[in-house]
């Protein structure tokens, strides 16, 4: 492919705007997370997506779980998406020092204070790119009024305002 198509391909591509999140899961008893994204769709049955990277730890946990949560990330809470994109060694490091509480349906680990959270069952995983696309049905969800999610753009983070603002 040509050199400038492919920097149009990865330029466009940053233009979509995603909400950032700590998807949660298990890993041996302790609570387990990695910084990702996540799409909805409302309607019943509501589902929620996500995708993650094949072969990761968070990917690998969520289907032998069959379960995730999703905790969505508010404007000041930065530092926890390097946090829990981090190397973690132990199952349960990235929680360290961080406040979270369990999802009623799953009991799944959801991080305190979050713009959104959700805790899912796993309905289907589809391979994409080096990602899968996991599917997940909601079960349960929380919402903070008025608060705004913090957002990936064009590979960094970003807050809303309103266009003009
Ligand atoms: C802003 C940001 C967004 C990310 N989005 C994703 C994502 O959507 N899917 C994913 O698998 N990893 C994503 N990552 C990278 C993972 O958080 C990182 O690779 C982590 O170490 C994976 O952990 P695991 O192997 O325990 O699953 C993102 C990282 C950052 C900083």
């Amino acid at each position: 492919m040509a050199d400038d198509q492919d920097r149009a391909i990865r330029a466009g591509i940053g233009t979509l705007a995603v909400a950032v999140a700590i998807i949660t899961t298990f890993d041996d008893g302790r609570p387990h997370g990695c910084t990702g994204m996540a799409w909805a769709e409302h309607p019943a049955p509501p589902l929620l997506l996500t995708t993650l990277r094949a072969g990761g730890r968070t990917r690998e946990l969520v289907q032998a779980t069959s379960q995730f949560g999703v905790s969505v990330l508010g404007e000041g809470q930065q530092a926890h998406v390097a946090g829990f994109a981090a190397r973690s060694a132990e199952p349960g490091g990235r929680f360290a020092g961080v406040p979270f509480s369990p999802g009623p349906t799953f009991g799944l680990p959801l991080l305190d204070g979050c713009v959104a959270s959700f805790e899912c069952e796993l309905k289907d995983i589809y391979p994409f790119g080096g990602h899968d696309i996991v599917v997940g049905r909601v079960t349960w969800a929380s919402v903070a009024g008025g608060r705004r999610p913090l957002v990936h753009h064009d590979g960094r983070l970003w807050g809303l305002r309103e266009p003009g603002q």
